[in-house]
C-alpha cells in the first residue's frame, strides 16, 4: 500500500483534497480505522481522559504515549502515525524536547509528533525538524494549558488573540512544521489562517474551511460520555451497542444459554468413563 506521508499533506492541500485525522490508542481500534481509508492517526494525549480516565491531559507520560503508539503503529498499514508530545516533554529544554520526540519516533515507531504552542516553543520545533523528526503544530485552544487558560474554552474571538494565533502559524510553518492543528477557533478565522499558509490546517471545532478535520475517536463513535463537547459528531452510538451487547451476554449466560453446544469442546466417553 502506499503510505500517507509528509508529502502526502502537502499534496493534498495544493489539490483541494481535504485530509483525514482521527486518534487512536489501539491496535485493533488503528486496524479498523486504516482499512476504512483514515489519512492519519494521532496517538493524542487526549488517551488520557478518554483510556485511562484522567480529568485532563496532564498526567500523560512520554511512556504512556509510546506504549500506545507502538501499537497503533502495528496497526496502521497506510496511515500517517503521530505520536502527541505530552505536558513537560518539549518544555524544559530544546536537548529534552529533541530526546522526547525521537523517543517517539524510535522506540513509538511514530512518523511525526505534535507538540502544542506557538511562539514561546519555536527554538524546539526547530531543533526537533533539524533532527530530521516531522513536527505538526496545535494552536488554539492547547488542552496542555488548560489551567493557565482556566478552562476548556474557544480561543481566538478578540482581536489579541486572532492576532496572536496568525502569527503562531506563520511562525510555526517558517519553523518547519508540515501542519497545523486548529483547536476551537471561530471558523473563518480558520478560514483566514487556512489561506495565508502554506502548510495544511487540521481543523477541530474550527469549521469546515480547514484543509483537514480531526476527532477524538471515542467522542465520534459515541463511546465516551464523561461530556460532549460542541464540535463533536457522533457518527454512531457505540456506547449504547456495547451496554446492550453486554446485558445480553450477562442475561445469556445467567440462562445457560451460552454458552452452546457450537462454542463447547467435546470428549471420547470412553475416557471421561475411565477418570
Ligand atoms: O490529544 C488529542 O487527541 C489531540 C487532538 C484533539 C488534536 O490533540
Ligand atoms: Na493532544
Amino acid at each position: 500500500v502506499k503510505k500517507f506521508t509528509t508529502a502526502s499533506f502537502l499534496e493534498a492541500k495544493k489539490k483541494g483534497e481535504k485530509i483525514s485525522m482521527l486518534t487512536a490508542y489501539d491496535y485493533s481500534t488503528a486496524k479498523l480505522l486504516d482499512d476504512a481509508g483514515i489519512d492519519s492517526l494521532l496517538v493524542g494525549d487526549s488517551l488520557g481522559m478518554v483510556m485511562l480516565g484522567y480529568a485532563n491531559t496532564l498526567q500523560v507520560t512520554v511512556d504512556d504515549i509510546i506504549h500506545h503508539c507502538k501499537a497503533v503503529a502495528r496497526g496502521a498499514q497506510r496511515a500517517m502515525v503521530i505520536g502527541d508530545m505530552p505536558f513537560l516533554s518539549y518544555h524544559i529544554s530544546v536537548e529534552e524536547s529533541v530526546r522526547n520526540a525521537g523517543r517517539l519516533i524510535q522506540e513509538g515507531n511514530a512518523h511525526a509528533v505534535k507538540l502544542e504552542g506557538g511562539e514561546e516553543i519555536i527554538d524546539k520545533v526547530k531543533a526537533i525538524v533539524r533532527a530530521q523528526i516531522p513536527v505538526i503544530a496545535h494552536l488554539g485552544l492547547t488542552p496542555q494549558s488548560v489551567n493557565l487558560l482556566g478552562g476548556f474554552k474557544v480561543q481566538g474571538k478578540s482581536e489579541e488573540q486572532a492576532r496572536k494565533i496568525i502569527r503562531d502559524a506563520l511562525l510555526l510553518q517558517e519553523a518547519g512544521a508540515f501542519a497545523i492543528v486548529l483547536e476551537c477557533v471561530p471558523e473563518l478565522l480558520a478560514k483566514m489562517i487556512t489561506e495565508k499558509l502554506d502548510i495544511p490546517t487540521i481543523g477541530i471545532g474550527a469549521g469546515k474551511y480547514c484543509d483537514g478535520q480531526v476527532l477524538v475517536t471515542q467522542d465520534m463513535f459515541g463511546m465516551f460520555s464523561d461530556f460532549k463537547p460542541k464540535f463533536v459528531k457522533q457518527y454512531a452510538q457505540l456506547g449504547g451497542i456495547i451496554q446492550e451487547a453486554c446485558r445480553q451476554y450477562i442475561e445469556e449466560m445467567k440462562a445457560m444459554t451460552f454458552p452452546a453446544k457450537e462454542h463447547t469442546f467435546a470428549m471420547d466417553e470412553e475416557i471421561l468413563a475411565k477418570l
